[in-house]
């Protein structure tokens, strides 16, 4: 997704107001499977017993899976919109996940965590090596952290690109900020510089499918926060519209906006662990 972060001061207020103006429990939906490959990512990885934090949670797609693994849970997003979505669905099922409102740079619990967790959401910190370094000091000795990204040369990234491209500063550079996450040397070497060891990077796949391109288009300009921020902003939806229509007729070979599309949206899958000594 194209995310136009908040640029200025009050970055935090205007990230928040963004992230909640949209639909997006839509499009969490389709990131679905993805959190899904991030909470198992925790248990593969052999986290200990303990409490897993499940930063940049949106409404909640990892940690709903976690609790469901039996993990306690704490979730935590700057958007409050998103967090009442997230609890109310949490509460409506019994899961056991505590919510709060709070950026990820406020992360400051040492030793805390058995688990951080983050699919497609700490690739949004402002600062990535401070972020990933409040990661590995929240954790206990021992402790993982699992996180996807989308890969940079993957549909959600190119399709960032070519809006980006249209973009003027400083929507362009914060629509495609985070996509060196989804490199695995450049998310190898933060990982490492943060202080962990047993880094594992895969390439994975998610399914991008449609009715038709039309709909696909819709969608992300309804449903996808950055997308309907750089819409507002820069006063030219249509033309945004237009780019992403023809970026993805061109990505999925085809050729008229009414057709079936039937693509996949591919990113990575990390995990990593804070060492014992
Ligand atoms: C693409 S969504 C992913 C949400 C969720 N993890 C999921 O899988 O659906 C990115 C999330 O990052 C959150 N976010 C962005 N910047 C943030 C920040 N600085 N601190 C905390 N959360 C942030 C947004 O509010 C949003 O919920």
């Amino acid at each position: 997704m194209v995310i136009i972060q908040g640029v200025d001061e009050g970055r935090e207020a205007a990230t928040a107001a963004m992230w909640d103006g949209a639909d997006y429990e839509r499009l969490a939906s389709r990131f679905a499977p993805a959190g899904h490959a991030v909470a198992a990512a925790v248990e593969a990885a052999g986290a200990p017993p303990g409490t897993v934090l499940d930063l940049a949670a949106g409404t909640g797609t990892v940690a709903q899976a976690m609790a469901r693994q039996g993990r306690r849970v704490e979730a935590t997003d700057i958007a409050p919109g998103l967090v009442a979505t997230g609890r109310a669905q949490t509460d409506a099922q019994a899961l056991d996940v505590r919510w709060r409102v709070a950026a990820m740079d406020d992360l400051d619990e040492r030793g805390a965590y058995a688990a951080v967790t983050s699919s497609f959401g700490i690739i949004f910190s402002p600062e990535p090596a401070a972020t990933l370094r409040r990661v590995h000091d929240a954790l206990v000795p021992g402790g993982v952290v699992a996180l996807s990204a989308w890969a940079p040369d993957g549909y959600v990234a190119r399709m960032s690109a070519a809006m980006g491209a249209r973009l003027s500063e400083p929507g362009r550079t914060a629509a495609t900020a985070w996509v060196p996450w989804g490199d695995p040397a450049v998310l190898t070497d933060r990982l490492g510089s943060a202080g962990f060891v047993d880094v594992r990077v895969v390439r994975r796949r998610l399914p991008w499918r449609f009715a038709s391109v039309d709909e696909a288009v819709d969608l992300l300009f309804e449903a996808s926060p950055g997308h309907v921020a750089a819409a507002r902003f820069s006063g030219d939806g249509a033309g945004l519209r237009g780019v992403v229509r023809a970026h993805l007729l061109d990505f999925a070979g085809l050729s008229d906006s009414g057709s079936a599309v039937d693509t996949e949206a591919a990113y990575v899958l990390a995990s990593a662990r804070r060492p014992v000594g």
